[in-house]
């Protein structure tokens, strides 16, 4: 069977764009700028992408293209031995999709809150206890199903059970080629209406003043390049995947450049619509910006309801921002499921239709987890491992399998030939030590931390059982698959 292939090179790129830009823009980066030094961070984060984003974008576009398969399948044409990375970046990509989707759903629910405010005054209690029902739970005593979430819950999984059902050209790159336009509009517009309110341009200037004092920290370093990963989703079976469809002869370099550029692009106009909403509320409020500043899940779900409390026509704006969020989240939930039921379809050669029913029917089943009255923390724990451990583990691993004992420079050769503009020997420089020596110091930073403090003040049954314990069962399961094949190969 042929395999199946992006209908233009306009669609891979939305396709690419719309996996990068996610929740991490909206809610992560905002927030990380502000905390390392505002304006200052852009240097660390400009570094950042240059030397690891853009090299790594490259590289798995060159890879995915060239060898035509998922990540197992790819690592595996580069030696036998390296398939299980492979498999526990696919299996990285399932856990996230389990909860990341259920973070779609608040937002959807959401969305609908937002047209008469249903959260009320008091957005944080309402947040916590009405709609999550989180009490004395923990990640090891979830409680019930809050099954106001069930409908949430099966509309965002259709999002991509649609999108894998229907295939590269007829579903994801279709939904896409809707779906970024529109955000792109959405944050323009939402822009548009913030910047002209009291206060809002403080709140830019907030997020820009740059304090160059935080340059020095190895911390702000290590935060920008944390974030590029994530937030480019390299490193973790998906851009791997996604490139895979490609055509013979597509331009590497040049989309790798485009996708990353747009990614980072969108951040900075998210951080502008995040902190113009801040500073008009702490106008509003007559506050400091440090008291209304938040992050994460609080910043979406509870300090931007408080905002749109404060807004001139709450009920068209506040939707406005949740859809954005929407978007923005089920775009790149398609590339995560995506990045899996490749996997799997390479594997098996399971159809696609039979492929996105037993995942994404699955997937709703384990995801139904996170919408206990504990889902949240569950999530949380959940989230802080796979993002601060297990994925940065896998961008080292790749990054060293395929740097050092492969030979980097026919990679090189293959993307300048395929491209418009050529990479120099700084690509191989990036990837070799640039990028290898900035992952170790992360990760060893990220692992003697995690052995000092519980994360999150959880307890160490859980830390062991529920952090370490899952991203164990992934690695063993992994290195079976790998290992069950490497009879295959030898009889
Ligand atoms: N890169 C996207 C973001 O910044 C989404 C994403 C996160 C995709 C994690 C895959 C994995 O949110
Ligand atoms: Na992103």
């Amino acid at each position: 069977m042929k395999r199946e292939q992006w209908g233009s090179r306009t669609g891979f790129i939305l396709a690419a764009v719309g996996s990068a830009v996610g929740l991490g823009n909206i809610w992560r980066f905002p927030y990380m700028a502000y905390e390392n030094g505002g304006g200052a961070f852009f240097i660390p984060y400009l570094f950042a992408m240059l030397t690891a984003g853009i090299p790594f974008m490259i590289l798995e576009f060159t890879l995915g293209q060239k060898y035509r398969s998922g990540a197992p399948g790819t690592l595996r044409r580069l030696n036998h031995r390296f398939e299980w990375l492979g498999w526990f970046q696919v299996m990285i990509c399932a856990v996230i999709a389990f909860y990341y989707v259920v973070v779609i759903a608040w937002a959807i629910s959401y969305t609908w809150f937002a047209v008469d405010q249903s959260w009320g005054d008091d957005s944080n209690a309402f947040f916590f206890g009405e709609f999550l029902g989180l009490g004395d739970n923990s990640p090891s005593s979830l409680g019930s199903i809050q099954t106001h979430l069930l409908l949430p819950l099966v509309l965002a999984w259709a999002a991509s059970f649609i999108a894998t059902y229907r295939g590269v050209q007829g579903g994801i790159e279709k939904i896409n080629k809707v779906l970024m336009p529109l955000l792109f509009i959405l944050v323009l517009v939402l822009i548009g209406r913030v910047a002209s309110l009291p206060g809002a341009l403080n709140g830019i200037n907030w997020l820009l003043e740059p304090d160059f004092s935080k340059i020095w920290d190895l911390k702000v370093w290590s935060a920008a390049y944390g974030q590029i990963f994530f937030t480019l989703s390299v490193g973790f079976a998906i851009m791997l995947s996604y490139a895979s469809f490609l055509p013979e002869k597509s331009d590497i370099n040049n989309n790798a450049f485009m996708t990353v550029l747009m990614n980072c692009g969108f951040s900075m106009l998210a951080g502008i619509m995040v902190f113009g909403a801040l500073g008009y509320m702490a106008h509003a409020q007559q506050k400091e910006l440090t008291d209304v500043v938040s992050s994460g899940v609080g910043l979406a779900f509870v300090t931007l309801p408080t905002a749109i409390n404060l807004l001139p026509a709450p009920g068209v704006t506040g939707p406005l921002f949740f859809l954005a969020l929407v978007f923005a989240g089920i775009s790149s939930h398609i590339s995560i499921a995506q990045a899996v039921t490749t996997g799997l379809m390479d594997k098996t050669g399971w159809s696609r239709q039979k492929t996105a029913i037993i995942f994404c029917g699955t997937g709703f089943v384990v995801s139904l987890l996170f919408i206990t009255q504990g889902g949240l923390l569950l999530l949380d724990l959940v989230d802080h491992y796979i993002n601060n451990m297990a994925l940065l583990g896998s961008c080292l691993l790749e990054l060293f399998l395929v740097g050092w004992l492969c030979k980097l420079s026919d990679y090189q050769k293959r993307a300048n030939e395929l491209s418009e503009f050529s990479v120099g020997i700084w690509w191989q420089l990036c990837i070799k030590f640039v990028s290898i020596a900035m992952l170790i110091v992360i990760l060893f930073n990220n692992i003697v931390g995690a052995f000092k403090e519980n994360y999150g003040g959880y307890s160490n049954n859980e830390i062991l059982f529920i952090g370490w314990g899952m991203i164990a069962v992934m690695l063993v399961v992994a290195i079976i698959i790998n290992a069950s094949n490497k009879q295959e190969v030898n009889a």
